[in-house]
């Protein structure tokens, strides 16, 4: 089993800080990559009602614990609620459908996933205009939205509730009328786009950052062509910097990538449904990156201009008042 290190949140969770991630599988690739992945020892696992996989995952899981090969407490669970149900209202119509979808009886880490609200058509996720715009809800209250995911902490649906792509102010705002904090942001960064500024406030607010996309999401480009969207995408995992550093350690970059999240404090949920790879990106327990080597990869950081995912294969998403970029 592999020793994970632990990240302890406001209220005493722990989570492991290499987490899976699971966006853009297919559900057959999927059911025996999160088999592999528990069998490799990841037991922090990032989903999201819109990446239509809890069942997938719900059907592994329980298939473990009825097996006992797996205690649901030393499992840290992460889904969220859809920007679709970005409304008071919605939220728990929303947690209960993850809920019964991943068969269990409590999420361990909630978090609302975009700031921006879509109209809530049912069966449709991203609904669109005639125009072929995204059908926006320009109503979105983060207020209203966070005291209904206190709510679920309250009742034990959720154990803690955070944030995804929210920006500072946004964060901000929920901070100053909260209760319950967010315990957690999930944003894009990786060693091209390092998000100093969000990272620092977050750690001033003792708010855990788990990073999305931290190899640079090399499978994104083919998946954005199906919207019709052409993005340059960076390649991270074979910068000669962090080549050179992944030989000199007799790593891989990918190893590289998440040493260095893991090391400046951040939880990582790389994706993978390749067995090599799932076991790859959690072998990274073994040895630690020195000061210069970290200095060389902060060293990397190309600022906002690196983003990779800014949700534009949404038609329109900008003129939502809360887009947050
Ligand atoms: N909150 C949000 O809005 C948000 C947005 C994006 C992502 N996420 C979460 O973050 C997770 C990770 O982000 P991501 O999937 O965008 O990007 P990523 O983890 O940076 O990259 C995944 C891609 O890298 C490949 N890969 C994985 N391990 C590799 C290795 N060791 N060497 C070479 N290539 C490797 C994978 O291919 P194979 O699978 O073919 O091996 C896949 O194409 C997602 O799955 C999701 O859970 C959240």
């Amino acid at each position: 089993m592999v020793a994970n290190i632990f990240v302890d949140l406001p209220g005493g969770l722990k989570m492991p800080a290499l987490g899976y991630g699971t966006w853009q599988s297919t559900d057959k690739e999927l059911e025996d990559a999160v088999e592999l992945a528990l069998q490799a020892g990841y037991r922090h696992i990032d989903t999201a009602y819109v990446y239509e996989n809890e069942k997938v995952i719900g059907k592994v899981i329980s298939r473990w614990i009825s097996q006992g090969k797996l205690k649901r407490e030393d499992l840290f669970l992460v889904t969220k609620l859809p920007g679709s149900g970005n409304r008071p209202e919605a939220v728990k119509k929303f947690l209960k459908r993850s809920l019964e979808n991943l068969q269990v009886d409590y999420i361990d880490l909630y978090l609302i996933h975009v700031p921006f609200g879509f109209k809530d058509i049912e069966g449709d996720l991203h609904p669109v205009t005639p125009e072929g715009e995204i059908d926006i809800d320009v109503a979105t209250n983060h207020v209203g939205i966070w005291k209904e995911m206190e709510r679920n902490v309250e009742s034990g649906w959720v154990k803690s509730i955070g944030v995804s792509n929210f920006n500072i102010k946004q964060i901000q705002r929920i901070l100053n009328n909260a209760r319950i904090r967010p315990v957690s942001l999930q944003i894009e960064l990786h060693a091209y786009f390092q998000q100093k500024e969000l990272v620092k406030f977050c750690k001033d607010n003792n708010i855990v950052v788990t990073c999305y996309s931290p190899l640079g999401a090399p499978g994104l480009g083919k998946f954005l062509e199906q919207f019709g969207q052409q993005i340059d995408m960076p390649d991270i995992l074979g910068n000669t910097v962090v080549t050179d550093i992944a030989k000199k350690y007799n790593k891989t970059p990918a190893q590289v990538l998440l040493r260095h999240c893991l090391q400046k404090g951040l939880v990582a949920i790389p994706k993978s449904v390749t067995p090599k790879r799932i076991h790859e990106n959690i072998d990274i327990f073994d040895f630690k990156l020195n000061d210069q080597d970290m200095e060389k990869l902060n060293g990397l950081d190309q600022g906002p201009a690196a983003r990779i995912l800014d949700f534009s294969a949404f038609k329109g998403i900008k003129k939502h008042p809360e887009y947050p970029f």
